[in-house]
């Protein structure tokens, strides 16, 4: 054992950990948070039912019927602690423009000086882990390493779940290896004597990023994309950083990307895989489409998950876009999953499940809303995601949901019946198309296929969507969602869409085939303001048509944004579609074009620091062509 201690804390680091700045940096932290204990997580799967054991007896977990979902667990959160908080989220770069825009910012120095006291002595009273975890394969030439010190152990948990955690990190890590050092703690020391919550936060949060430094902060809060630190801040915000400025040494290196983006792999009746990368903005249906099963019409045509919201992406030997899921397993919205819009899903949660914010059977199971659709009722009575009683008449009166909006749940991505062969190959997957999803009512077209590289990053820096949960107070009001990176952009968005075109231009330049790149809209409304497209499984017919066209095989009709099918250009077996309907959810309205437009130009104007001079052109083209 190495046994530095700091004030009468021995840190105890375990024999196989060598490397001498990471135990300086947990000597560092257990100095200022103080906790009572440290463990140092090793991943086994005792540990893991050990801390699950101890939830339950903290009151943080309740045991489900291990008849109906074996060895999972429900956790409900504090009311007030129950999604990502972007208000509170920060990217402390030195300069302000380096932020950019769309992202909150304050300098370094002073938002290390509003954390020093926040941190001193917020672990009191609790045990410090000390969670080591690959993202992506271990040892992948793509993957990264990070530790996360939290002083929950629900973070532990679900941590194990969603990331390459234990003890095999650190021989990947060695004596010197790089880490990135990400600090959380829930802001709820304990006093001597003081009883625990079931759900400690705090109401003050801060869920930082020093992107020169790659370092991530994160207090007050213990759920999802706050706590689990290796998801959004790491995954997206620092990564983000780190695949830019790869491209800025002197390696001559094209860098990489890190995108909020599903992996997926499709393989038509000839045996044929292609794999396709699709961003959607948060809660709009990622992990459905990453396990969509074909429907009726499709015989031998099969979709595999590799993964469902995170892609880090990079220029491979051959010249083509790899992508590796740096994750382990979905963090997924619950509400809205059923045997109709994600069986594969379903099947997923039969066990090993932890959920968070569902509503809890009177049989000890789990239920939210979409259920009702596989049984055909509503259960009589429920424990609500606040714990308290539900039923139908009780949410007919107050419209109170048993689960919430934003519940969830973490499940390894090996529960996946659909999980592609190569999930966990280290050299990932070489992309054939990427897809951008918006979320909007009306306007964009189904789907649409952009002509060349600059026109496709027009169309990802102009998308737009409804908000979610996330971003406090906007409910249902559509912002502009570039990339659907918004609340993800760890540095300037307009440096962003540089590099991707940068990226774009110097391996066309190689020769490289580069892939193709679609926008899609699931969520045109009719005159009945229902949606029209039926999407879930259906969406296969737009990603067949995707498929044909990188085979060059499949025409379509150009327009004023590029090129989408005709009528007659998707196969329509086994679903009634007209024309007419199809006509609603592709029509292009000039008026409403001229609007949109407005609106880019607006965009613009907020992201001008930087803003790439290829966007304004397209953007003079697409009003040209709408003039004409
Ligand atoms: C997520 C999100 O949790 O995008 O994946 O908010
Ligand atoms: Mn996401």
């Amino acid at each position: 054992m190495n046994a530095p201690t700091m004030q009468g804390l021995a840190i105890q680091a375990p024999s196989y950990v060598k490397n001498a700045k990471l135990i300086a940096w947990v000597a560092d932290m257990a100095a200022l948070c103080k906790p009572e204990a440290i463990h140092w997580c090793d991943g086994s799967k005792e540990e893991y039912d050990r801390l699950c054991q101890q939830l339950v007896d903290a009151g943080t977990f309740k045991k489900l019927n291990p008849a109906k979902r074996p060895n999972s667990f429900l956790a409900l959160s504090d009311p007030s602690d129950v999604a990502r908080v972007e208000d509170r989220t920060f990217i402390c770069s030195e300069k302000k423009e380096n932020a950019g825009p769309t992202n909150n910012w304050m300098a370094p120095a002073d938002m290390r000086a509003t954390l020093q006291p926040l941190f001193d002595g917020c672990m009191k009273g609790r045990t410090m882990y000390v969670v080591p975890f690959s993202m992506g394969p271990l040892g992948s030439p793509i993957a990264h390493i990070g530790i996360e010190l939290s002083d929950s152990p629900y973070v532990a948990v679900n941590m194990r779940i969603m990331t390459r955690m234990g003890k095999a990190v650190y021989g990947v890590l060695g004596t010197d290896g790089e880490f990135v050092p990400c600090v959380h703690t829930v802001g709820a020391p304990l006093e001597a004597g003081q009883q625990d919550v079931a759900w400690p936060c705090n109401k003050t949060k801060y869920i930082v990023h020093y992107p020169e430094t790659r370092e991530i902060w994160s207090y007050g809060s213990g759920y999802g994309g706050n706590a689990l630190l290796g998801k959004k801040c790491f995954a997206l915000r620092i990564a983000s950083n780190m695949g830019r400025a790869d491209s800025q040494g002197p390696s001559g290196s094209l860098g990489w990307l890190a995108e909020h983006m599903l992996i997926l792999g499709v393989t038509n009746p000839q045996g044929k895989k292609y794999h396709v990368a699709a961003a959607f903005p948060s809660a709009c249906g990622k992990t459905n489409f990453s396990m969509l099963v074909p429907p009726a019409g499709f015989d031998g045509w099969k979709v595999t998950t590799i993964g469902d919201d995170i892609a880090w992406i990079k220029p491979g030997k051959d010249g083509r876009l790899h992508a590796i899921n740096p994750e382990a397993g979905y963090f997924g919205v619950a509400p809205g999953t059923n045997m109709l819009t994600n069986p594969n899903c379903m099947d997923s949660l039969d066990h090993d499940v932890i959920f968070t914010n569902v509503a809890l059977t009177d049989d000890g199971d789990v239920w939210w809303e979409g259920m009702e659709q596989d049984t055909g009722a509503l259960p009589s009575h429920l424990i609500d995601w606040q714990g308290r009683d539900w039923t139908p008449q009780i949410a007919k009166e107050t419209g109170a949901k048993a689960a919430h909006p934003n519940s969830r749940f973490t499940v390894a991505a090996t529960n996946n019946p659909a999980l592609d062969d190569a999930w966990d190959d280290p050299k990932g997957v070489p992309i054939d198309a990427f897809i951008f999803g918006g979320r909007r009512s009306t306007t964009v077209p189904l789907v649409t296929e952009a002509r060349n590289w600059v026109e496709g990053v027009y169309m990802a820096a102009t998308m737009g969507s409804e908000t979610t949960a996330a971003a406090a107070g906007q409910q249902g009001v559509v912002r502009r969602d570039p990339f659907a990176m918004l609340p993800f952009m760890g540095y300037n968005m307009s440096d962003y869409f540089q590099h991707w075109l940068d990226l774009g231009r110097k391996l066309e330049a190689s020769g490289a085939k580069l892939p193709k790149i679609y926008t899609t809209n699931w969520f045109r409304k009719g005159a009945d303001g229902k949606f029209v497209w039926p999407g879930y499984g259906e969406n296969m017919r737009v990603l067949k048509w995707m498929i044909d066209r990188v085979e060059g095989k499949a025409s379509g009709t150009e327009h004023i944004t590029g090129v989408s099918p005709r009528y007659e250009d998707l196969n329509w077996t086994g679903l009634e579609f007209s024309a007419e309907q199809f006509a609603t959810v592709t029509s292009i309205d000039k008026a409403a074009w001229q609007a949109e437009l407005k609106l880019h130009a607006e965009l613009f104007q907020q992201l001008a620091h930087h803003l790439p001079k290829e966007l304004p052109e397209t953007k003079a083209a697409i009003e040209q062509r709408l003039a004409a």
